[in-house]
């Protein structure tokens, strides 16, 4: 099979590292990828933003599937242009994908499916928002409507808090405000394919870049898996209350949903309750679970996309995977790009170790950072300890004085097992 990877980041990274295991693998591109995916796909300098030309390039160069890795390139209707000229593409239409790219469109989703998630309103009208956050009191969740890079959401301690954030958000367009959720947060994956639903595994991230979760959110600064507070029972359970009736809901609205589905989970005393959908896989939640599928990710895609995934079953290595990412010094708010990244082959030679590459740029061998998240340093490891000793041993072989990692990934699933 030809596949076509769209993105660049370590994802995608960790995508095609997955996918050229595959024994009905015949040929692999990443567009437009990055050094590291160069090392097992081909390049092909097509930006993910660029839907005609992703459609052009697999239309001439007979791709059997595209896995798109951002969900930007879905909600501009990479999936449905695809559609149109018979190509598969493990994604959502653009309809489908409002699943991420509209916060009202899902919680009506969820009322529709009575599927359990924070107590919510939307508003447009300012006053109104602000009255309704002082009645309702802190703490209280304030987001913007649509995506927002990742910036659109404040879990305000007071109301003053609160108001700010109604004013910032609403020249955005429309506000959701929710009620405020306690718990564990538990970022769960299931490969759907419009009416079925197998699990991809469950991860927890770190979002704030400061040790101890500290300081403004990222993408993604690490990320760990499995997760002992997410057990098999809470996984089915949140298979059969929160994935399938939301395939249920979409099917029924015309708009099926096939992909990745991205369930942003909080485990509240109430059981787990949905916080977010996703139409893709997390950065970095993806490379920790591909670091731990046994089963051939590509043949999974395919059914996906076929509407066979029914009965279909992934099997799981028995190891834990930690991830550390590496950001460049200024990350989130002005990375600094440029500087010398060292110690690479040193960091790959580790047993059990793995660097995924995402901002990186490569010049007659030399490696240098090329934007916020810059490398992605995994470990595997018979359990969650050893993953964490083998991923920060690799951290240590690296020479990049520009960067920076959060040295407590995984720490308090260590320190509380
Ligand atoms: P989102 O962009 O919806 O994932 O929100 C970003 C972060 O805000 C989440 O990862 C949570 O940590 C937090 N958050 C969002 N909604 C809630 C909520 N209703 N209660 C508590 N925390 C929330
Ligand atoms: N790591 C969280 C995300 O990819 O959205």
């Amino acid at each position: 099979m030809r596949v076509l990877v769209v993105g660049s980041g370590g994802r995608e990274h960790a995508l095609c590292w997955a996918l050229s295991a595959s024994p009905l693998l015949t040929k692999l591109w990443c567009a437009p990828g990055n050094p590291g995916t160069a090392a097992c796909a081909e390049n092909v300098p097509i930006g993910a933003m660029d839907i005609a030309g992703l459609v052009r390039f697999a239309g001439q160069n007979a791709v059997d599937l595209v896995m798109p890795g951002p969900e930007a390139p879905l909600a501009a209707g990479l999936a449905d242009a695809l559609g149109l000229e018979g190509i598969r593409c493990c994604g959502p239409s653009a309809a489908a994908a409002r699943l991420e790219s509209s916060k009202s469109f899902t919680k009506e989703v969820c009322d529709a499916a009575a599927i359990p998630t924070a107590l919510w309103e939307r508003f447009t009208d300012p006053h109104a928002a602000r009255a309704f956050v002082r009645k309702r009191g802190a703490p209280i969740v304030v987001k913007a409507d649509g995506l927002a890079n990742g910036k659109g959401v404040v879990v305000a301690a007071s109301v003053v808090e609160a108001e700010e954030a109604v004013g910032r958000f609403i020249g955005l367009g429309p506000v959701v405000i929710e009620e405020c959720l306690f718990g564990e947060e538990v970022s769960f994956f299931a490969l759907c394919d419009g009416t079925s639903a197998i699990p991809l595994g469950a991860a927890q991230d770190h979002k704030r870049v400061g040790e101890g979760d500290t300081g403004p959110n990222t993408g993604g600064m690490g990320a760990y898996s499995p997760v002992a507070a997410f057990p098999p029972a809470l996984e089915q359970l949140t298979m059969d209350r929160i994935v399938q009736p939301t395939l249920a809901e979409m099917r029924r609205q015309g708009t099926p949903f096939r992909g990745i589905l991205f369930v942003g989970l909080m485990l509240t005393e109430h059981g787990p309750k949905l916080i977010e959908f996703n139409a893709r896989f997390g950065d970095p939640e993806c490379q920790v679970l591909m670091l731990r599928l046994r089963s051939d990710l590509l043949a999974a895609l395919v059914a996906a996309c076929d509407g066979e995934l029914a009965g279909f079953d992934l099997r799981w290595e028995p190891t834990a995977s930690v991830a550390v990412v590496m950001a460049a010094r200024g990350y989130p708010d002005a990375p600094e790009a440029g500087s010398i990244i060292g110690g690479l082959a040193g960091a790959e030679a580790v047993p059990g170790a793995m660097v995924f590459h995402a901002g990186t740029a490569a010049t007659n061998g030399v490696v240098t950072a090329h934007g916020g998240r810059v490398l992605t340093v995994c470990g595997t490891g018979a359990d969650l300890r050893a993953a964490h000793d083998t991923a920060y041993a690799a951290v240590r072989a690296i020479d990049w004085p520009g960067g920076f990692c959060r040295s407590d990934i995984a720490g308090k699933a260590l320190a509380d097992p």
